[in-house]
């Protein structure tokens, strides 16, 4: 084992490679099939091994899985399946022993409804403190029968379900932009500040260095009444000005700048990203310097791998980022989305929804193509200034598995969509450790999502070593990232292909990308540091090389 020390800079987040560990699906340590935090200790060679600033971990809090952990029942405690909190304050030591950083998920927007709060709230009357913590309110129409506005849930169909009474009458209705299982809690009551404010330190005493915001953009509503009309959720349809009835709202920004106080009590501060589903023009706000400090950028995972589309992405980010004194962030993939080797490999222009849901009647995908075009990405993205966000298994080139049985999937968008949307169980299989072996080495028992026979190739085990493997590109590229960086400059090098983009960073390193169909001249003067895909001579299709320039400029 590695030992590395932490590093003892303040702006360590501003370039950091931070890797997403969905616990549930990562290492099972007790044969339950569920992962588990024993499990990520256990692996924390491997973790090391792929020179990470830091892991991520999505929920790991008791939850009855409404919403993949995403419904937490108790904000400062470990899911008993998952472990206690002495496990968790094991893995902390662990990882920051090899010099890996920890981050947690906060879900503020929302929590369980099976958390205590919630409870209460339904046992006790309408109007009472207890029902403030959330957003209660009575129906419309002649007997309260029709939810209190037209909001729609993101995982379909009303963002308002209505409560029973003790004595078993129609009650009041609440308000859950989620699942039914996620009632959102009223930002405007003080309590709920306080009891997030108490979440923070808790974490932060415990050792944790960072938190990813969930649903950073939603938590203040306009909620005067009656309530403003809005049928619809579109992405990145929030007007500019922060005054849209559920989202982006201006006043969201009071409480990260009430968080930062609390970051600031810790040395090195604690940091955050923000989860918010905005412009990019807002997006940046949250990640001031006095709130979150950095917010995701999903322009690239939801890109197409398309040259000029990626030009203009990252110099808008980078350009935006610095506006507001923080640095960009990258992603690929993430526990939400089509992992990136399927996506690229799916024929130009088609709809990853339908795609899922036809999934072995109609289409196939080219995963060789994805792969390649995934890896080209990929070494792309490390070579860009700012911080990378990757999920686990993308480091081993895992596609999407599309054809979970229905009666084996969990996400809610399933059920709720009345079986028209498949969801995001696809991307959160657990992953192969080994070829061989009950759940590839995930688990001694059956693993909680099914496996397909073809992740056997995939396996830790057999790429380790490996030198053309992707699990050895990534090992390779990290660490030579967090070698060459020195600053957070960048600048283009025109190509005069519209298909190929080059790039420089410091001290003559550089990073050339062709999405184009045919092989390209490679440019002169340079040695090859590390590539995508093998180059010989000329840099073929959907790849990507790193440079060092001789003059070393
Ligand atoms: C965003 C998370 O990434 C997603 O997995 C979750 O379903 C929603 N927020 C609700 O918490």
């Amino acid at each position: 084992m590695t030992e590395r020390m932490l590093k003892d800079d303040p702006n360590w987040w501003r370039q950091a490679a931070i890797y997403q560990i969905y616990p549930r699906s990562f290492k099972d340590s007790d044969g339950d099939g569920l992962g588990d935090i024993r499990g990520i200790t256990s692996e924390v060679d491997y973790l090391s091994s792929l020179n990470l600033d830091a892991v991520w971990l999505s929920p790991f809090y008791p939850s009855a899985l409404a919403d993949g952990g995403y419904d937490v029942a108790d904000y400062r405690n470990v899911d008993p399946r998952l472990g206690t909190l002495e496990d968790f304050d094991e893995m902390v030591a662990a990882l920051h022993a090899v010099g890996i950083r920890v981050f947690v998920d906060i879900v503020p927007n929302h929590s369980s409804n099976l958390h205590v709060w919630f409870q209460e709230a339904l046992a006790s009357e309408p109007g009472s403190p207890a029902r403030d913590r959330y957003i209660f309110r009575d129906g419309l129409g002649e007997n309260g029968e029709l939810p209190p506005s037209d909001w729609p849930s993101h995982f379909a169909p009303s963002a308002w379900t209505r409560t029973t009474n003790p004595d078993g009458t129609p009650g009041q209705w609440y308000l859950h932009l989620f699942a039914p299982e996620q009632p959102d809690f009223n930002w405007d009551n003080p309590e709920v500040q306080e009891d997030f404010l108490t979440t923070l330190r808790f974490w932060s005493d415990r050792g944790v260095d960072g938190f990813r915001v969930d649903v950073a953009h939603a938590l203040k509503k306009d909620l005067s009444e009656p309530f403003r009309s809005k049928p619809e959720f579109i992405d990145f349809a929030n007007p500019l000005s922060g005054d849209d009835v559920l989202f982006d709202r201006n006043e969201v920004h009071d409480i990260y700048r009430q968080w930062r106080k609390i970051f600031d009590e810790y040395a090195p501060p604690r940091v955050a990203v923000a989860e918010a589903w905005v412009r990019a023009e807002r997006r940046v706000l949250y990640a001031r310097p006095d709130e979150l400090g950095q917010a995701f950028n999903f322009d690239l995972l939801l890109a197409d791998f398309d040259a000029q589309e990626f030009k203009r992405i990252i110099t808008d980010n980078i350009d935006l980022a610095k506006t507001q004194g923080s640095s960009s962030t990258w992603v690929l993939s993430n526990h939400d989305r089509v992992r990136h080797v399927t996506k690229y490999g799916l024929p130009a222009g088609y709809d990853l929804k339908e795609w899922l849901l036809s999934h072995g009647t109609n289409l196939s995908v080219d995963h060789e193509k994805g792969l390649a075009r995934a890896r080209a990405a990929t070494m792309l993205m490390l070579a860009l200034p700012g911080s990378c966000y990757l999920y686990q298994g993308e480091e081993l080139g895992l596609f999407e598995v599309a054809d979970i049985p229905a009666d084996q999937l969990q996400d809610p968008i399933w059920e709720r969509n009345h079986h028209t949307d498949k969801g995001r169980d696809g991307c959160r299989v657990p992953l192969p450790w080994q070829a061989e072996g009950t759940s590839f080495g995930f688990s001694s028992g059956q693993a909680h999502l099914p496996q397909p026979a073809s992740f056997a190739e995939f396996a830790v085990d057999v790429q380790s070593g490996k030198g053309d493997s992707t699990l050895e590109m990534y090992r390779n590229a990290l660490k030579l990232r967090r070698e060459l960086q020195t600053s957070e400059n960048y600048s283009w090098i025109e190509t005069g292909n519209p298909d190929v983009l080059h790039f420089t960073r410091d001290n003559g390193w550089q990073s050339v990308t062709n999405f184009g169909a045919t092989s390209v001249p490679l440019p002169q003067g340079h040695i090859v540091l590390a590539s995508a895909g093998h180059v010989d001579g000329v840099l073929p299709a959907n790849t990507t090389i790193w440079l060092k320039s001789l003059e070393g400029k």
